[in-house]
């Protein structure tokens, strides 16, 4: 069953095309990354899914109810994590999470017991009567994850939920989402944590300049792009285009990167064909960052 669909979906803010034409299906019970450089156009998708800012074009369906005409719905039924902390620095800790509990109409005895139960899961309720100016960073991002399963959701969107983590945290937060996944709860997650993208995603999209560039298992992805390992040689300025010139008549598949050159696609019986000395290359396991760069490149985009 698809439980996000987005069909031709655009968002304009003036001559700034955010998002442009998409159109993605999200199968219940996934975890489905979305990956992309800073302005790629993630959060604005995300915020016209979740509801937050309204499409310039093209159309949503969260669970079969059409977002234009079922928003109340469906909000009741995806928890989401924003990117930017919109909690409320003036109250406590469970004073936040009883005024978002409201917005569900979630009872107060069974609201106070939710905060409770998510505040444990991410080790936070001995903070319970902390104002929030006095969390740390990290804790207020676990606060904002934690307020996203206030409503038991069976779909929850996450904008960047691990950033600014320690590792023990962010192992938590990987703990958490994992379970819920076990649980049949869909996942929209937006990272730029190649590794939590690995890690968690059935599925990725690589979103560049508002379009999806490529969409597909992580390993699926890393096998078409790169190949199972990526060869790295450091070389001189006199050897270097000896082996650019080598690598191209051999038709390697390569890129040059700084003083390096990083050789894609390999296959075990070029590594005797005299291209270049392979002894003082390093072979390692090509990686989604990988596949990162070759989709979008490795200039900053604004
Ligand atoms: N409220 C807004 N008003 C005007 N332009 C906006 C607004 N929000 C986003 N943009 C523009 O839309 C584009 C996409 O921004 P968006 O925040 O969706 O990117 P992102 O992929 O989430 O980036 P990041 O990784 O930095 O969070 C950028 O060019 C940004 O400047
Ligand atoms: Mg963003």
């Amino acid at each position: 069953m698809v439980v996000i669909k987005t069909q031709n979906l655009t968002k304009n803010f003036g001559d700034v095309v955010a998002v442009d034409d998409v159109s993605l299906e999200i199968e219940e019970g996934e975890c489905f990354g979305l990956l992309g450089p800073n302005g790629a156009g993630k959060t604005s998708l995300i915020r016209m899914i979740t509801a937050v800012s309204p499409s310039t074009n093209g159309e949503i369906w969260v669970l079969d109810s059409d977002l234009q005409s079922h928003s109340r719905q469906v909000k009741a039924v995806l928890g989401v994590v924003p990117q930017v902390d919109n909690l409320d620095p003036d109250l406590t800790v469970l004073q936040n999470l009883l005024t978002f509990a409201r917005y569900f109409d979630i009872p107060k005895v069974e609201a106070h017991r939710r905060s409770m139960e998510v505040l444990r899961l991410f080790q936070l309720e001995d903070r319970c009567k902390s104002r929030i100016r006095e969390l740390s960073g990290g804790m207020r991002r676990r606060l904002l994850v934690a307020r996203g399963l206030i409503n038991s959701p069976r779909v929850m969107v996450l904008d960047e939920p691990t950033i600014g983590l320690d590792p023990q945290a962010k192992y938590l937060v990987w703990h958490k989402l994992t379970e819920l996944k076990s649980q049949g709860v869909t996942q929209l997650l937006c990272t730029q944590n190649m590794e939590e993208a690995s890690a968690l995603c059935d599925r990725v999209a690589i979103m560049h300049q508002g379009r999806i560039m490529s969409l597909d298992a992580p390993a699926k992805l890393i096998s078409r792009y790169v190949g199972e390992v990526v060869w790295e040689i450091e070389l001189n300025s006199e050897e270097r285009d000896k082996t650019i010139n080598g690598l191209e008549s051999h038709g390697l598949d390569f890129e040059v990167v700084g003083d390096k050159i990083h050789i894609f696609h390999v296959k075990d019986d070029e590594l005797t064909s005299g291209v270049l000395d392979w002894r003082k290359a390093m072979r390692r396991a090509a990686t989604l960052e990988d596949v990162f760069f070759r989709l979008t490149g490795r200039s900053l985009a604004e």
